[in-house]
């Protein structure tokens, strides 16, 4: 969701911001543009393109400066233009002030009249264009590019991250965050800004991560921070550990597909500590994780999307195996709602990016109401949810590009089994031999993820039958429903194919009116507690008409038959059998979006970090 790129450079830095707007393709985005300012004769010059960043690249071929900033956009106000794309400039009193940035801009329409009143023109239909022309009537009254930055920023009320230059202000860049991210990458009497660091790892590993509220201005002599105050700010340079090969595509043909098939390796990663340890301990949270989690009395979960499925399957085993009660709640509701309470609760977030817009306001209307005790669980170190958590487990899935979340989700999955370990040890339900088998199982995950996605080819041939369906069905029961939900949430956001899914015992009280021949019916069949129940469930489908997709476990007594298709999976995981069951409805979203031809990793009107509420 908007990408932010700017750099000064020793040669001409637009190759660098188009190649730094193609890394953050990823995050979603349906124009780009950039602006550069020429440190000789101080021109700014803006170029702007709806659709690819290929597209932008084409418009920008003759440009030639040092200076300059970038921008990718996923429209919120106002469609995706030309005229709507980033930069946004402001011009008059003989020079101009350009301006890039991510998020929202909460009293754009209060400002916007002001400066109209000022007699500030308007030209797009975005709260961006605010920012520029606030900027420019601060400079006109006398202040530098930097405190007119400064002073603007004070009055803008949202979440946001901007860049901005001026023919005004010779070679200087100045940018700033408050809600959303920005890092600084330093080179070698060079800089660059972006707003993840996949932007930048082509140029620097070294990286100053910028606090909230930090407004920088750099110029190819020297760089400055200053804090929320003005006051100006050490921050320090930290090296990333992102590799070059950990964003390149290699061998595969998305990054969806590749990120399926890294995920035997990202939760081997992610379970490293609890994999080589004798036994279970709080620490992996935190230092100072014992004393907190041994006064937990119940558990809070909140996330969006994917995370929250995540979130539900935990529920199951918090309460299962830990004997925690846990409350999972999805962060854009909780975040307006006016709820209770009780001491003792240990909140927990869960977020792939660590910067999704309603979980962090979830997060912190729950410090809001007096909650002491939070744990946040996400791939992404520095992120603004892991920093505004006490307790902290870092998932190690590698960097996430496919919008469709995949192995983000598994090494979740696999951070709130061992924290249900930690919790059930803590609350003495967990036996030595009892933790010793779990701990086996644990370590036997990342073999079995193997094993499991070996199923592919047979997925393959299943993939055909789904392309020319509207709609689809998914049923699970226990904690294989959120699995089920999982799964028709990657459907839905990569092949466009309507996807619901249900607890199968809820089946009758509505949705089997749903059911026949065009509705196929994809079951999460593992061989469990609940197996025969389920097979009642999928008795009541089958006698509709429905077309039965099953994914059953090696051992699991159900065979295919005329409408009912079997596929079972060649390992078992014990209680982490949701990890496993997960694998075949990612690779059957994916080949169906194959089918269909649509963009597997880019799919339309979506996001990979939705930093806006
Ligand atoms: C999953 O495929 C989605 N792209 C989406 O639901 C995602 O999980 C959600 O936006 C939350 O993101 P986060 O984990 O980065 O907070």
């Amino acid at each position: 969701m908007c990408g932010i790129v700017g750099a000064i450079t020793r040669t001409n830095c637009v190759p660098f911001l188009i190649d730094g707007l193609k890394r953050l393709e990823y995050r979603g985005y349906d124009s780009a543009g950039l602006a550069i300012a020429n440190m000789e004769d101080h021109q700014i010059q803006r170029a702007r393109s709806v659709g690819r960043v290929s597209e932008l690249e084409l418009h920008a071929a003759y440009l030639d400066a040092r200076l300059g900033i970038a921008h990718t956009r996923w429209a919120t106000h106002g469609i995706p233009s030309e005229r709507n794309a980033h930069p946004h400039m402001s011009e008059g009193k003989g020079f101009a002030v350009t301006v890039v940035h991510n998020g929202i801009i909460e009293n754009h329409d209060e400002v916007r009249r002001r400066l109209m009143v000022d007699g500030y023109v308007f030209h797009s239909d975005t709260d961006t264009e605010v920012i520029a022309h606030l900027v420019h009537q601060k400079m006109v009254a006398g202040a530098d590019l930097l405190a007119a930055t400064q002073a603007a920023a004070a009055e803008l009320h949202g979440a946001f991250a901007i860049a901005l230059i001026s023919s005004n202000a010779p070679n200087t860049l100045v940018a700033g965050r408050k809600g959303a991210p920005l890092l600084v990458g330093v080179g070698d009497a060079e800089l660059f800004i972006a707003s993840d660091a996949s932007a930048l790892i082509s140029q620097t590993k070294k990286i100053i991560y910028l606090e909230e509220g930090d407004i920088l201005c750099a110029t190819d002599k020297n760089l400055r921070i200053f804090d929320a105050r003005g006051n100006l700010a050490q921050r320090p340079v930290v090296t990333s550990q992102l590799s070059a090969d950990a964003v390149d595509l290699g061998p595969y043909q998305h990054y969806m597909q590749k990120e399926i098939f890294e995920q035997s390796g990202a939760i081997a990663a992610t379970l490293e500590m609890v994999s080589n340890a004798q036994s279970i301990n709080p620490e992996l949270f935190g230092a100072d994780a014992s004393p907190i989690l041994n006064q937990v009395s119940q558990i809070l979960i909140l996330a969006c999307g994917t995370s929250f499925h995540a979130a539900s399957v935990a529920r199951y085993w918090l309460e299962s195996i830990a004997g925690v009660p846990t409350v999972v709640e999805i962060a854009s509701e909780y975040r307006y709602r006016e709820s209770v309470c009780l001491p003792n609760t240990l909140v927990i977030t869960i977020s792939q990016s660590g910067e999704t817009a309603d979980t962090l306001a979830a997060l912190h209307h729950a410090l809001a109401m007096g909650v002491e005790h939070t744990l946040s669980i996400c791939n992404v170190p520095e992120s603004a949810l892991i920093r505004a958590s006490r307790l902290k487990f870092l998932t190690r899935a590698g960097p996430e590009i496919g919008v469709a979340s995949t192995k983000a989700f598994t090494t979740q999955l696999a951070a709130l089994f061992t924290l249900t370990l930690v919790m059930a040890k803590i609350r003495g339900r967990l036996s030595g031999p009892q933790e010793g088998m779990l701990l086996a199982q644990l370590r036997h995950l990342p073999a079995a993820v193997a094993k499991v996605l070996e199923i592919e080819p047979e997925i393959k041939k299943w993939a055909p039958l789904f392309a020319n369906k509207e709609h689809a069905l998914f049923l699970g029961r226990g904690v294989h429903y959120p699995i089920a939900l999982e799964g028709a949430l990657k459907l839905k956001e990569i092949s466009y194919i309507h996807a619901e899914a249900y607890a199968a015992g809820e089946l009758k009280h509505g949705p089997l009116a749903l059911v026949d021949s065009n509705m196929p019916v994809i079951a999460v069949a593992p061989n469990d507690t609940l197996i025969e129940k389920l097979k009642s469930n999928l008795q009541e489908v089958s006698a509709r008409g429905g077309e039965l997709f099953i994914f059953a476990d090696r051992d699991t007594k159900l065979t295919a038959s005329p409408g009912v298709h079997v596929l079972k999976l060649l390992d078992h995981a014990g209680h982490l059998s949701p990890i496993l069951h997960v694998l075949p409805l990612q690779l059957l979203s994916y080949h169906v979006a194959l089918v269909k031809g649509t963009d597997v990793d880019k799919p339309r009107n979506l996001a990979k970090s939705v930093t806006v509420e």
